[in-house]
């Protein structure tokens, strides 16, 4: 019996309108419905049997925490059901990064699931989202994807969800794994290596039950001469955690030591992360600097904190920085 399905669609880019097939900048993202996206896409049919779910029908810079809790709370219903055998989310790239990392720390793993986005509007000349769909429904169709927690499948590669970044604003492989690369190839589908399963759903399943969103973390960009003052306001606003990305290595300037010390002495959580592009935040041996985030960058380090904060776990954020 073919695998059957649910294609969960929340917007972006891969569901896009532009008036014109030549336009891949000037569209509106999430505009088309699940009918519309299968029906650009010969041979699904083949793959698996398919059941849709509009969930949202949004560009994903307007994604919040409670966008989050709600998609991952269908996500649950859908892969409860006896006649779910699992789950394809299509997404906007912008944020793709951070709704992957939520649904990586807070899905068990078992039935695949697999998100998928594209950089085209579905109306533009070589539109990216047909195939990149076709092949998120080859991936999850496929019995090798059990079991590997949230995977993003776009651009002909198969992604651990955790490790992805947008890495470029433009190019068709934008999503890209720094340093880690892709688990495999979707055609055929074929994984290379296992994806680092560690956290992979280490939020119990009931842990956020009844949340409708998650507590205010705020992220920081500290540029030269910048001033602590942003830092102030942050508090004032009522951050309960503020992630700095930093210069380099995670190095604070000494103009914002003062105010760090001081909304840390006020129970505000404050960690460095870094700006840089790639690589690890190193861990300090001087305790008076804020904790480091490893290999987090700011949204996810971010993500860390308010499922951390929700949780009342203060050690899942230091286990994820580790
Ligand atoms: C979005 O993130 O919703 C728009 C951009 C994209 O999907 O590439």
């Amino acid at each position: 019996m073919a695998p059957r399905l649910t294609l969960l669609t929340t917007g972006g880019t891969i569901a896009g309108q532009a008036a014109s097939a030549a336009d891949t900048t000037g569209y509106t993202a999430g505009a088309l419905d699940p009918a519309a996206l299968i029906a650009a896409v010969p041979g699904l049919a083949a793959l698996a049997v398919l059941h849709c779910d509009a969930v949202f029908s949004i560009d994903s810079k307007d994604m919040t925490p409670a966008h989050w809790l709600a998609l991952r709370a269908r996500v649950q219903h859908h892969l409860a059901r006896a006649d779910c055998d699992g789950v394809i989310i299509t997404h906007g790239t912008d944020t793709l990064e951070e709704t992957a990392f939520f649904l990586h720390l807070t899905l068990p793993p078992g039935k695949p699931v697999v998100m998928t986005a594209a950089m085209r509007p579905a109306t533009a000349l070589s539109a990216d989202g047909p195939m990149n769909l076709y092949q998120a429904v080859a991936v999850a169709a496929h019995p090798d994807s059990a079991d590997k927690g949230v995977l993003v499948v776009v651009n002909g590669q198969i992604f651990a969800g955790a490790d992805i970044v947008k890495t470029d604003t433009e190019a068709l492989d934008a999503i890209a794994a720094p340093g880690r690369g892709p688990l495999g190839t979707a055609a055929p589908v074929r994984f290379f290596h296992p994806p680092a399963l560690g956290r992979t759903g280490c939020i119990a399943p009931h842990a956020l039950a009844g949340l409708s969103d998650l507590p205010r973390v705020d992220i920081l960009q500290v540029a030269a001469g910048s001033a602590p003052d942003l830092l102030t306001a942050a508090v004032a606003a009522g951050a309960r955690a503020l992630v700095l990305a930093l210069p380099g290595n995670g190095s604070l300037p000494q103009a914002w030591q003062r105010a760090v010390a001081q909304a840390r002495a006020a129970g505000v959580t404050v960690v460095r992360s870094t700006r840089t592009a790639h690589g690890r935040v190193a861990h300090a041996a001087d305790s008076a600097l804020p904790p480091a985030t490893g290999a987090l960058n700011p949204p996810k380090a971010r993500i860390a904190l308010m499922l951390s904060l929700a949780c009342g776990q203060p050690e899942l954020a230091t286990a994820l920085f580790a």
